[in-house]
């Protein structure tokens, strides 16, 4: 019989291309969200309309699973995580605690938890050339306020679950994940969907905003990497804390540049440092990744850009068109 498995945020980005990636290994999925994805109908075999807050939902999410794979969590680029501390962290604290709670009693097989790089604390990231994050580093704490701090108390969760119970969990932390089917609009999108938008809605020659100074770094994980490298950590035997991200280092300006250059634009960049910034500097470090899978992610960004940009653009596209069709509409509508 086919294995069975839960993906809560399943309505959500990565979430969305789990479902369609376990799918295709032969799983039955179920899928769990607050709401229907945004671009198009779930590959799921089912899926449950439902709030995580609540432990009742939680319970009815995981009946009968083999795996939980729990993405839900309020989320967004930093924008959207730092002007939101109160919501996120209770949000999310509700959430994930109660969906180990409910993974456990269900006694389903495995639980995977999705944390983040904003575990790592602040003074290791003020610098450009940032020293790239090992997982022992998240200790002595400081890592982002609420949204990174709720991460790590939830880390510490799990593996008390599984130093306590034999309960296997896993935690996975993730580095910026980017590609098509992510949200690149409305104040909740991450540095390369929000750049590819502000390029596909910018004329060849053109200028647009970016935040900060240009030289703050970071390194980007294309999403089929992401949903592989889940899956391959779920089926692993290492239940600690786990990079998953690529070691590609790259500046801002320099992901505009792999931006425009997918484009085919000529694009000219304005600074705002008026806007949030995050950390200075951020890098996996994938030593322990390689060593307990001997896999890591491959996808290079320049590569990874292309179909996030093509499938941008064409969101982008689409919607004008949609709105000059409807403003050809109107007039007729008024004569008639
Ligand atoms: P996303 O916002 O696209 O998906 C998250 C989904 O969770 C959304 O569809 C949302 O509706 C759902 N959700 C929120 N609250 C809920 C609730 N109360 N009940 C049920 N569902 C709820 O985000 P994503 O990029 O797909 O992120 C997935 C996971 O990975 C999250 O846990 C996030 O913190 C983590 N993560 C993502 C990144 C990244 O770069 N995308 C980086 C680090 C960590
Ligand atoms: N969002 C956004 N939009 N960021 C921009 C923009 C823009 O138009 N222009 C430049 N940036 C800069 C930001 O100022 C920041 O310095 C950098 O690009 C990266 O921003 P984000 O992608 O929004 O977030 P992050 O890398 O600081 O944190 C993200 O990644 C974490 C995991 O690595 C967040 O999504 C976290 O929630 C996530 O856990």
């Amino acid at each position: 019989m086919s294995k069975s498995a839960v993906v809560t945020g399943a309505g959500g980005f990565i979430g969305g291309h789990l479902v369609t990636y376990l799918r295709r290994l032969g799983y039955h999925v179920r899928g769990v969200d607050l709401k229907c994805p945004d671009f198009g109908p779930s590959d799921a075999d089912e899926f449950m309309l439902a709030d995580l807050r609540s432990f009742e939902d939680c319970r009815e999410a995981v009946k009968g699973v083999d795996e939980v794979y729990n993405l839900a969590a309020d989320m967004g680029g930093i924008g959207y995580i730092s002007g939101a501390h109160a919501s996120i962290t209770f949000n999310n604290t509700m959430i994930s605690a109660q969906m180990l709670k409910a993974a456990f009693d269900a006694k389903v097989e495995r639980f995977l938890f999705s944390s983040s790089a904003c575990v790592y604390p602040q003074h290791l990231q003020d610098v450009p050339s940032v020293i790239p994050l090992k997982e022992e580093d998240a200790f002595p704490a400081a890592p982002e306020e609420g949204y990174g701090l709720e991460k790590l108390y939830t880390e510490k969760l799990c593996q008390y679950f599984t130093e306590d119970y034999g309960f296997p969990t896993r935690s996975v932390r993730f580095h910026n994940v980017y590609g098509p089917y992510g949200t690149y609009d409305g104040g909740k999108e991450k540095a390369p969907a929000a750049l590819c938008r502000k390029v596909a809605r910018t004329p060849d020659g053109g200028t647009i905003d970016i935040w900060g100074d240009g030289q703050q770094t970071r390194s980007f994980m294309y999403v089929d990497d992401c949903v592989e490298g889940i899956y391959r950590i779920m089926q692993s035997n290492y239940s600690g804390p786990l990079n998953l991200g690529t070691d590609e280092l790259v500046n801002i300006s320099g992901l505009v540049d792999l931006v425009a250059e997918a484009a085919g634009k000529t694009i000219h960049k304005s600074f705002d440092l008026s806007k949030p910034q995050g950390v200075r500097g951020r890098n996996s470090d994938n030593t322990l990744l390689r060593e307990t899978l001997g896999w890591e992610p491959g996808i290079h960004l320049r590569e990874g850009l292309k179909p996030t940009y093509a499938w941008i653009a064409a969101q982008i596209q689409e919607a004008q068109h949609e709105a000059q069709r409807e403003a050809d509409a109107a007039p007729r509508q008024a004569a008639e």
